[in-house]
């Protein structure tokens, strides 16, 4: 039997930063359950001299601290040796980097290991991006103090793709993204909550009418939300029907908002 599995090496100056989500809901049972590891370095144990220096000014001047390539190569080096997979990524989280998307959690939920350094300070000494790191990724348009957190995002999004993490009930491929639309609302107990109803269908038991409702909600909200989505999503015929029926909808309001009295 082949036990699919993935190992993912973290490279970081704060490991304690990752084990409280790490740990936790649906990345904890899916350690448990033997399907991922989250191996944690730190790039600290792996510099030299008393003080174990990891940062040291930038040449040329300017404020800021520069991570240092030994101890960061060391590190690479020593858990290159752990386990095969030569072709193993490693992976710079940097908000200079490519977007991470869902499209690149889907690739790399693929592979058997990924190695994530974590960058810190004003940023790294230039030879670790040129001869050590394979790519670069950004979780988005927005300064974060390390890569930490962004390396937890990518975690994530990779493991609750691999097989089995997931239960059937909330299988990865009917949420957002994955379909290449919004999902719509969802509704639990009780059916009226100060005064606000849950929609009818939900309650009727019909199947059928059931689902078509919540492709067009799911539909409706990424036409308000993301219309972008809708010119790359898996769309049929009776998706894009119900598209042009929101499109004269807003057409008439449109016209009606401009109408004179
Ligand atoms: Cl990957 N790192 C940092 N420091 N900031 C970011 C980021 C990564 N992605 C977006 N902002």
């Amino acid at each position: 039997m082949i036990l699919l599995h993935m190992r993912f090496d973290i490279l970081t100056l704060f490991p304690e930063m990752f084990t409280g989500y790490f740990d936790h809901s649906i990345l904890g049972r899916a350690q448990e359950a033997g399907k991922v590891t989250f191996a944690l370095h730190n790039i600290r144990d792996y510099a030299a001299g008393k003080h174990r220096i990891t940062d040291e000014p930038p040449y040329g001047g300017g404020g800021g601290m520069v991570l240092k390539a030994e101890p960061v190569f060391r590190a690479a080096e020593a858990i290159a040796q752990l386990g095969g997979g030569e072709n193993t990524p490693l992976v710079l989280l940097t908000p200079q980097g490519r977007r991470f998307t869902q499209e690149v959690a889907r690739k790399w939920s693929l592979l058997p290991r990924l190695i994530l350094l974590c960058g810190r300070y004003e940023g790294i000494d230039e030879r670790i991006r040129e001869h050590l790191v394979t790519e670069e990724v950004s979780i988005g348009d927005y300064v974060l103090t390390g890569g930490e957190l962004a390396a937890m995002v990518v975690v994530d999004a990779v493991t609750r793709l691999l097989p089995g993490v997931l239960g059937a009930e909330q299988a990865a491929d009917t949420d957002s993204y994955a379909s290449g639309i919004l999902e719509g609302p969802h509704y639990t107990r009780p059916p009226v909550f100060r005064s606000w109803a849950v929609p009818a269908v939900l309650q009727s038991g019909h199947a059928a009418n059931i689902t078509r409702w919540r492709r067009e909600q799911a539909l409706r909200r990424t036409w308000q939300r993301r219309p972008d989505l809708l010119l790359t999503a898996p769309l049929d015929e009776a998706d894009k029907a119900f598209l042009a029926t929101l499109a004269r909808e807003e057409a008439s309001i449109q016209r009606a908002g401009r109408e004179p009295e």
